[in-house]
C-alpha cells in the first residue's frame, strides 16, 4: 500500500497511454472514491460521465476545440498564440487519444459547484495513482456546446461540466515539475 507522501509524488499528470482497457470495474471504484472528498454542506454534487468510447473522445475534442477558437477569434487576448495554433491543429486531440474520459458535472445553479467537483477530482486523481492509473485535468475539454452531443453523452441542460479527467495506464511517469516555495503571506503567533 502506497503511503500518502508516496501517492502525491506519484501523481503526475499523464498525456501518454499504455494501450490497454481500463476496466469499468476499476473506473467505478476510484469514482466512488472521488466521492469521499469533502463538499458544500455534504451537497455532494459531483455527476461522472464516463466515456470509453475514442470516436466519441474525438468528436468532444473536436467540439471543443472549435468553441475555444469561435470564442478566441471574438476576443483574441483571451488565447494564447501558442494554444491557438495547438487547437488549430487538426491532428491534435485534447484527450491526447486517452483510453477513457471522465467527466465531472453538476447542476449549473448550484454555487459550490466548481470547489465540491474540483476536490472531488483531486482525490479520483490520488485513488487513480494508488491504482496505478495516470490521469490530467483537459480543460480545453471543457467547451461542449452542440445539443446533439450533449444529449449523447448525457449531459443535462441545467448541467454544466467542471472537469474532463483523462485516465488510463501510463507509459511513463514523468518526474515531478517543480513547485515553487509555498508564499505564506503572513503567520501570526
Ligand atoms: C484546471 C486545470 C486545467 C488543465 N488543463 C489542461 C489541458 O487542457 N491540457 C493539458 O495537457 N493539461 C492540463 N492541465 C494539467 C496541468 O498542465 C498540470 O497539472 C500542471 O502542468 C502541473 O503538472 P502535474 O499535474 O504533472 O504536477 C490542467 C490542470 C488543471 C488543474
Amino acid at each position: 500500500m502506497m503511503t500518502f507522501q508516496e501517492m502525491v509524488q506519484n501523481r503526475r499528470s499523464i498525456r501518454d497511454f499504455q494501450e490497454k482497457d481500463v476496466p469499468l470495474a476499476v473506473i467505478q471504484k476510484i469514482i466512488r472514491d472521488s466521492c469521499l472528498a469533502p463538499s458544500a454542506s455534504n451537497g455532494q454534487p459531483c455527476r461522472f460521465i464516463i466515456i470509453k468510447n475514442r470516436e466519441m473522445m474525438k468528436r468532444l475534442s473536436d467540439e471543443s476545440k472549435n468553441n475555444i477558437l469561435s470564442d478566441a477569434a471574438k476576443n483574441p487576448a483571451a488565447l494564447s498564440k501558442e494554444y491557438k495554433a495547438l487547437l488549430s491543429d487538426e491532428k491534435f486531440n485534447v484527450f491526447y487519444n486517452a483510453p477513457c474520459l471522465i467527466y465531472v458535472a453538476g447542476a449549473k445553479d448550484l454555487r459550490s459547484l466548481d470547489v465540491d467537483c474540483a476536490l472531488a477530482v483531486s482525490y479520483l486523481m490520488f485513488a487513480a495513482a494508488r491504482d496505478g492509473l495516470g490521469t490530467c485535468w483537459i480543460g480545453f475539454g471543457t467547451l461542449i456546446r452542440d445539443p446533439e452531443l450533449k444529449k449523447a453523452i448525457g449531459l443535462p441542460d441545467n448541467y454544466r461540466i467542471v472537469a474532463p479527467i483523462i485516465l488510463g495506464y501510463p507509459k511513463v511517469i514523468p518526474a515531478p515539475l517543480e513547485r515553487k516555495e509555498p508564499q505564506i503571506l503572513k503567520i501570526i503567533n
